[in-house]
Formats: structure tokens, C-alpha cells, sequence
């Protein structure tokens, strides 16, 4: 049996630091209010890099975590809404960034849920055997659209870049991976393109928000239901970052104290596909994710998409 096992993770946040008390003097807003709702005190802001900058330095820090060398890599994903163009994928210019060619490089799109997507795509390349290091990447630059003026929906996003090294072994690493969709969801999240050209998120957060926490609800039952394990096999939990409350609700399903869950959300933002690849690097940096440790990863997001990863570290 061939596992993809987790090698070595990375990640990067833009130096630029937006914080409520900045927020307070864009919109009618106050620092009480955005972190009473969601839990969020500051978030990263770019100035002028772009999504693949802070791809390419999440993954140079994960493939020193990892101890490889760029020209290991045989496979790069890339989990992003927000892409430096249209096309090319933010995946080559990964790949070219890091200095290497050849291998098959491509981007996943499923909003916040990307990186689940994207780890899910993986572990099925390596443990069919073709793959033996793939480097998977969430990163955004959601902060790009974000209408400044609408209050209730700017003050939630943030930018940064988290990474994977997946390497194949012989020892148990992801093991398992569920992801779904239901497609009727569009409109209560999503970016419609507006006649000038112009793009921004509109979400009904109210509706998602109950939605989001149902549904991480029958993913939880889902994942353990599939391994054959009870709550309280689980070390971690390193979930999406989209708000406290919906991180406290999950947490409640599992039985969990939420000093076992990874919470990045105060200092992050909602990074989308970024934030679990982001909250796994900051709990393997400060030592509190060790390897052993059972982790369970989810995330909801637009689509809707959502869905979940087992994962022995
Ligand atoms: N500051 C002050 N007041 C505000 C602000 C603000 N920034 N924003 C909204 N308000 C006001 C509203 O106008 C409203 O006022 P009213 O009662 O006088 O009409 C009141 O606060 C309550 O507004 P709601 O929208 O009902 O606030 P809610 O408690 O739902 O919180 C939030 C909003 C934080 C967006 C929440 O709904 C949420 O987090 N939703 C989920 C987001 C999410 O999980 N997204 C999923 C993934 S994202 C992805 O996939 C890309």
C-alpha cells in the first residue's frame, strides 16, 4: 500500500498588516463588532505581489521543512481563486519560479475548499503510484476582491500562501479524503462579473453561515464514519478559517476542547484556500502538531464546495 504522506509543510503571509482600528477608519464599522462576529482581529494585505509570490514562498519554506530539493518535485497543485491572469495557471508559474520544468503543474478552483480539493487530487496521484513528491499549494489574494464599501463582507478577508510537500511512503499518512459540491449554492457566494470589468465578492453571509456549519457537521460523521473512528481519535483539528463561531460549532460536534483546534482566524483573515495549509505550518512551527497526531482538516466554501481530509502526520 502506498501512502501520500505529509514531508514537510510551508507557508507565507505579505508583510502588509490591516487591522480593525484600520478598518474603522475605511468603513462604518468597529473593532467590537468584527471580532464579537467573527472573530478576526487583523488580516494580511499585498500591496503589490501576487497570488504566485506567495505560493512560491510557502512552498520554498515546506520544501526545506520537507529536507527535498526543487528537482524532486513531480507534481505541483495549486488550490486558488484569485490567480495572477486568467491563464496561465498559477501552478506553472510556480514551477517556473521554483526554477524547475517538465513536471505536469496545474490549478484547482473550489474557493475556500480548494486545498482539500487539491491534497484530495494529490493523494490519489501518489498512492496510484505515479508520483512520488507533490508539492500542493492554497494561496490567494482575496483581498483583491473586496469591495471596500460593503461593510459586512470586507472586513472577513484576508491574503497568505500555505504548502504541502506529499511524498510517497510506506507508512500511513492522508488517510482519507471526502470532497462534494451541490452546485445550486452559486449565488449565495460567489464573484459575478460586472459590466465593467470589475470583480467583488457577494455573499449572503447570514445563509452560508447556517449552511457551513450543518454541513461541516455530516463531514465530520462522514470522515470518521469512513475510517472507523471515534471523536476522540482525533489530536487536531485545522479547519478553514472563515469565522470563530463557525470553527466553535464544529468543534462542539467533535467534543472538542478548542484548545485542540488550530484558530489563525484572529490574525489571518478568511485566506480562503490558504487557511489550512496556513494553521497546519503555524501549529507544526510552534510544536503543537506532532508527528503521530491524527488530524482532521475541513473546510466549506463557494459553490458551495466542501469537504475534509484524515490525515496521520
Ligand atoms: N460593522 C458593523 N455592523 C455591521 C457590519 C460591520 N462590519 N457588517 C454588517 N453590519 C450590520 C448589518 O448591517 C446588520 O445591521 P441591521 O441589523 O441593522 O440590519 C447587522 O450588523 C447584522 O448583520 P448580519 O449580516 O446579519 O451579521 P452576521 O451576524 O450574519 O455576521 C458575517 C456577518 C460575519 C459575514 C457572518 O454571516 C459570517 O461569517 N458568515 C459566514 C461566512 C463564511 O463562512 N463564508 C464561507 C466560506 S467563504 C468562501 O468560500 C470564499
Amino acid at each position: 500500500m502506498i501512502y501520500a504522506r505529509i514531508a514537510g509543510t510551508g507557508s507565507y503571509l505579505p508583510p502588509h498588516i490591516l487591522t480593525n482600528a484600520d478598518l474603522e477608519k475605511m468603513v462604518d464599522t468597529t473593532d467590537e463588532w468584527i471580532f464579537t462576529r467573527t472573530g478576526i482581529k487583523q488580516r494580511h494585505r499585498v500591496t503589490d505581489e501576487l497570488t504566485s509570490d506567495l505560493a512560491t514562498q510557502a512552498a520554498l519554506n515546506a520544501i526545506e521543512a520537507a529536507a527535498i530539493q526543487p528537482q524532486d518535485i513531480d507534481l505541483i497543485i495549486v488550490a486558488t481563486t484569485t490567480p495572477d491572469k486568467v491563464f496561465p495557471s498559477v501552478a506553472t508559474m510556480v514551477q517556473r519560479k521554483l526554477g524547475i520544468s517538465g513536471c505536469p503543474a496545474f490549478d484547482v478552483q473550489a474557493v475556500c475548499s480548494g486545498f482539500i480539493y487539491a491534497l484530495a487530487t494529490a493523494n490519489h496521484f501518489i498512492q496510484s503510484g505515479q508520483y512520488k513528491n507533490a508539492l500542493v499549494i492554497g494561496a490567494e489574494t482575496f483581498t483583491r476582491l473586496c469591495d471596500y464599501t460593503d461593510r459586512s463582507n470586507c472586513i472577513l478577508w484576508g491574503d497568505g500562501a500555505g504548502a504541502v510537500i506529499l511524498q510517497a511512503s510506506d507508512q500511513p499518512g492522508i488517510l482519507s479524503t471526502h470532497i462534494h459540491a451541490d452546485g445550486k449554492y452559486e449565488t449565495h457566494l460567489h464573484v459575478p462579473r460586472s459590466p465593467d470589468g470589475s470583480s467583488k465578492v457577494i455573499m449572503e453571509g447570514n445563509a452560508v453561515f447556517k449552511i457551513a456549519v450543518n454541513t461541516l457537521d455530516q463531514i465530520v460523521d462522514e470522515t470518521l464514519a469512513a475510517n472507523g473512528m471515534q471523536k476522540s481519535d482525533i489530536d487536531w483539528l485545522v479547519p478553514h478559517q472563515a469565522n470563530i463561531r463557525i470553527l466553535q460549532a464544529t468543534a462542539r460536534k467533535l467534543e472538542m476542547s478548542m484548545d485542540k483546534v488550530v484558530v489563525t482566524v484572529d490574525k489571518h483573515g478568511n485566506t480562503s484556500a490558504a487557511s489550512i495549509p496556513l494553521a497546519l505550518d503555524t501549529a507544526v512551527r510552534d510544536g503543537r502538531i506532532q508527528r503521530g497526531q491524527t488530524l482532521l482538516m475541513e473546510a466549506f466554501g463557494g459553490g458551495f464546495t466542501w469537504g475534509s481530509a484524515l490525515v496521520k502526520f
